[in-house]
């Protein structure tokens, strides 16, 4: 079992202290829960493990991996800074309050509307990702903003992290940020410009990786590019954001497989301090913009069962009330899950398949795991579907996305509502005849 969870004495799964079968009942299913105090417990192995091995640092959280209004709010409160990737998160954001001069904008391909939301907005960091994105700034900049952009420039340092090659981004070959080579030239444009302050450097080397080295290969990259310049061009750089990317454990299986983010902070940190005081460079404001190692733990998706189908000496298919609409990340990336009956937890054991309801032989959840043998109607719980779930949803089949609830002080809270039929037909243009 993964994060803070325990059997009642019913036999029920219990997740922060609360009955996932009196949740399935309250609230209704697929539901996606997060245990609050975990979440918060995971940002502060973050911010203790810099505060013991680095001056000066922000970490931001990647709003990707999952965002709300309410999840907004505790990012505020705990003085993190925010990534957003989309007009659509930093809407969000703005919408929830949150301060814009903590917003960390990405995107390799922010579009006129999303450029100009911003610029009028405001923004903390800029992140840079290519030519044709810094000529629009040079263009637009004077006109949108009154202050000067400041800007991050990600580059690609040309690291390979093993991970998935879906979620592989800063190798040489890499549709985000510019190559080495190509930038120089333009970072200097930048900082000859009136309209624009260069802070520092980003880069983001992928996701779920499991070891720390290909982080302090792109550091060590990064800070010998920012020695270099200096002494070509006598500019410091103040700051160096490394992204992302930490990996988690999903299965018990995997639970010492990734190191723990306080040894990634410290090892990262301690590199940092080598290398500039190898270069003699002034230690830059280090960043960190972790999504995945802050919240998937944290949050697990609780289904009913449905049908069950044996194919006698073949299989045996569980169907739940979701799937792939829910969680694309087995159909995407053939992740791999673990569940438990949240009804009865400990029962004999029985090999299943565990699938959603789309129409889509893909669409299987569970390939394979033991679980005490589920019947219709048992409450399912999915756990470390706490990223890219809820944020990668979608209608397909046009099934509504299911609703969010924060589990605090043994007491769940709605924090964003399920979706309805009617939400799914709120677009359509009906034609009237
Ligand atoms: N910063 C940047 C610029 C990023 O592109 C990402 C993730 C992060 C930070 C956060 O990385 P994390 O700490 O969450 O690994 N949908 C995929 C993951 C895509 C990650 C995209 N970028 C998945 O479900 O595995």
């Amino acid at each position: 079992m993964l994060g803070n969870k325990s059997i009642n004495e019913n036999n029920h799964l219990e997740i922060a202290g609360c009955d996932v079968v009196e949740l399935a009942q309250t609230m209704g299913t697929p539901l996606y829960v997060y245990d609050e105090e975990l979440l918060r417990f995971n940002m502060q192995e973050y911010e203790e493990a810099f505060r013991e091995n680095y001056p000066h640092f922000s970490l931001a959280y990647a709003g990707k991996a999952f965002l709300c209004s309410a999840l907004c709010s505790i990012i505020e409160e705990k003085n993190w800074w925010l990534d957003v990737v989309s007009g659509g998160e930093y809407y969000l954001a703005s919408s929830a309050d949150f301060p814009v001069e903590k917003i960390i904008f990405h995107g390799n391909n922010k579009t006129q509307e999303e450029r100009h939301l911003v610029l009028r907005g405001g923004v903390g960091r800029w992140v840079v990702d290519n030519e044709v994105e810094l000529n629009f700034l040079l263009e637009e900049a004077s006109s949108y903003a009154s202050y000067k952009i400041p800007l991050f420039f990600r580059l690609t340092p040309g690291v390979d992290p093993h991970t998935h090659q879906y979620i592989t981004t800063g190798k040489i070959d890499s549709k985000f940020g510019f190559p080495l080579g190509e930038a120089e030239k333009a970072i200097l444009k930048a900082i000859q410009s009136e309209d624009l302050e260069v802070w520092g450097l980003h880069c983001h080397i992928g996701s779920q990786i499991d070891h720390i080295e290909p982080f302090l290969k792109a550091a060590e990259v990064m800070l010998q590019f920012m020695a270099d310049f200096r002494k070509k061009h006598g500019f410091v750089f103040r700051e160096l954001d490394l992204g992302g990317g930490l990996g988690v454990p999903y299965t018990d299986e995997e639970r010492d497989r990734f190191p723990p983010s306080r040894l990634y902070v410290q090892a990262i940190s301690e590199k940092v301090k080598e290398m500039c005081g190898e270069l003699s460079y002034p230690l830059p404001r280090l960043y960190l913009e972790p999504g995945r190692s802050v919240v998937n733990t944290a949050g697990s998706t609780i289904y009913q069962v449905g049908s069950v189908k044996e194919i006698p000496g073949v299989k045996k298919y569980v169907a739940v009330d979701g799937g792939m609409t829910d969680n694309p990340r087995p159909i995407l990336y053939g992740a791999k899950y673990q569940a438990h009956v949240g009804n009865r937890v400990v029962g004999e054991q029985e090999k299943v398949s565990v699938v959603g309801k789309c129409c889509e032989s893909g669409d299987v959840l569970i390939e394979e795991m033991e679980l005490s043998s589920p019947r219709p109607g048992d409450i399912l719980v999915v756990e470390a579907t706490g990223a890219y779930n809820y944020s990668m949803a979608s209608n397909y089949n046009l099934i509504p996305r299911p609703g969010v609830v924060f589990l605090r002080e043994r007491k769940p809270e709605l924090v964003v509502r399920p979706e309805s039929w009617s939400d799914l037909v709120r677009r359509d243009i009906v034609p009237v005849d």
